[in-house]
Parts: C-alpha cells; sequence; structure tokens
C-alpha cells in the first residue's frame, strides 16, 4: 500500500480556510482518492478538549510557554490516533492548519523562540512533514473584517492589529523559504480564482 499524501492549509483570520478545505476535498474526491479532513488544534477527544483550553478566554491568562505545549500536546495525540494511521493505510489527509500555525502564530505572533519551536516540532513528528502546505494570503483588512463579521471573536481573534501582521510576515517567510512544499494563493481575489490557484498547486501533485 503506497502511504497517502499529508496536505495542509494555512492562513490567517477569515482568509476562507474552511470554504476552501471543502474544495480540496472535492477535488481529490473526485480523483478517486480516501480523504481523512481534520483540523488542528483538535481531531481527536482529547485533542479537541485542548483546543477549547487555547480558544477560549479565561480569567487566569495562559502563558505563552502554556500555549505552546498545549498546541505540541494536542498535535502529538493528533499525529499519533489519526494522521500517522491514516497516512500508513495508504489515504490523503488534509489538515486544516498545523505547524505552521505554530511558527506563524507562537513564533512570529508571540515571538516565540523559534529553535524552542523546531525542538518541539521534531520531538513530536519525527520526520512527519506535510507534502503540501496551501498558504491562503490576503492583507489584514480582508481577513479581519470577515472574522469579526462571524461575531463572538475567540481568544487568538481577540489579539491586536500588528499581533496579526507578525503572524502573516512569519507565513509569508516561511513559504519564500521552501518553495516545493509551499503554494502561496492570494486569497485577496474571487473565489473562483482563489479555487483555480488551488487546482492548479494541488495538479503540482504527481499522484494528484
Ligand atoms: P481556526 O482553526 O478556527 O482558525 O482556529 C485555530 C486558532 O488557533 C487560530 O487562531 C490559530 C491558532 N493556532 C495557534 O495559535 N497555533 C497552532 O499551532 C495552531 C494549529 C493554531
Amino acid at each position: 500500500m503506497n502511504p497517502g499524501r499529508f496536505i495542509t492549509l494555512e492562513g490567517g483570520e477569515g482568509v476562507g480556510k474552511s470554504t476552501n478545505l471543502q474544495y480540496i476535498q472535492q477535488l481529490l474526491q473526485q480523483r478517486q482518492l480516501e480523504v481523512v479532513v481534520t483540523r488542528e488544534p483538535g481531531g481527536t477527544e482529547l485533542a479537541e478538549k485542548i483546543r477549547q483550553l487555547l480558544l477560549e478566554k479565561h480569567a487566569e491568562t495562559i502563558t505563552e510557554n502554556a500555549e505552546l505545549l498545549l498546541v505540541f500536546a494536542a498535535r502529538a495525540q493528533h499525529i499519533q490516533r489519526v494522521i500517522l494511521p491514516a497516512l500508513q493505510q495508504g489515504r490523503w489527509v488534509l489538515c486544516d492548519r498545523f505547524t505552521d500555525a505554530t511558527y506563524a502564530y507562537q513564533g512570529g505572533g508571540r515571538n516565540m523562540d523559534e529553535n524552542v519551536i523546531g525542538w518541539l516540532e521534531n520531538t513530536v513528528q519525527g520526520d512527519l512533514r506535510p507534502d503540501l502546505t496551501l498558504l491562503l494570503d490576503a492583507p489584514l483588512d480582508v481577513g479581519m473584517s470577515r472574522a469579526q463579521q462571524r461575531g463572538k471573536l475567540d481568544r487568538f481573534e481577540s489579539e491586536q492589529r500588528d499581533f496579526f501582521e507578525r503572524v502573516r510576515q512569519a507565513y509569508l517567510n516561511r513559504a519564500g523559504q521552501d518553495q516545493q512544499r509551499y503554494k502561496i494563493i492570494d486569497a485577496s481575489l474571487p473565489l473562483n480564482q482563489v479555487q483555480q490557484q488551488i487546482k492548479q498547486a494541488l495538479d503540482g501533485l504527481s499522484v494528484v
């Protein structure tokens, strides 16, 4: 059995991840591939509980180290229980956010040490890395207004504008360093043009 492929979708707030995740799922299924769609933080019962802890606002402030470790605790469960078993069975895994989000939000947004993130990445993931990462990129104003229209803001969405500027920049920096793995999608364009770019990126993956 050929191991499946691991595709991740990334981007800041309100860039259209949910709509495009469904589109990617359809594209893969049209090609008769078995697809497991999942998300981070989350994807298992325990990891979804950790997600709640991370997204809810608490009277007690979560320290940056606690936040980082919670993200990787959820990821450790998700990888062992869902991602690796699926890939080993030849399924394709489509994940809404993965470790690039940690480099962007904790590394960029919170200015945490990338070496610490890298150490956790190696420890928790071994050599598991996405085969393809689609980065939905849009100027901040586009995404922020969409996120605000969705109603009550979670703990991350309540951050200040400069936090999200750093998140966006961190994503773009990472994407610029590995153009094989990342495809930057201009998410400020009309939906049909966004999806055209996504389709092209997937066509570039040999097995699709
Ligand atoms: P979302 O998946 O609905 O966008 O919400 C997840 C939030 O969690 C989002 O604001 C980004 C944040 N996050 C991190 O800060 N670090 C991570 O490693 C991941 C996966 C998500």
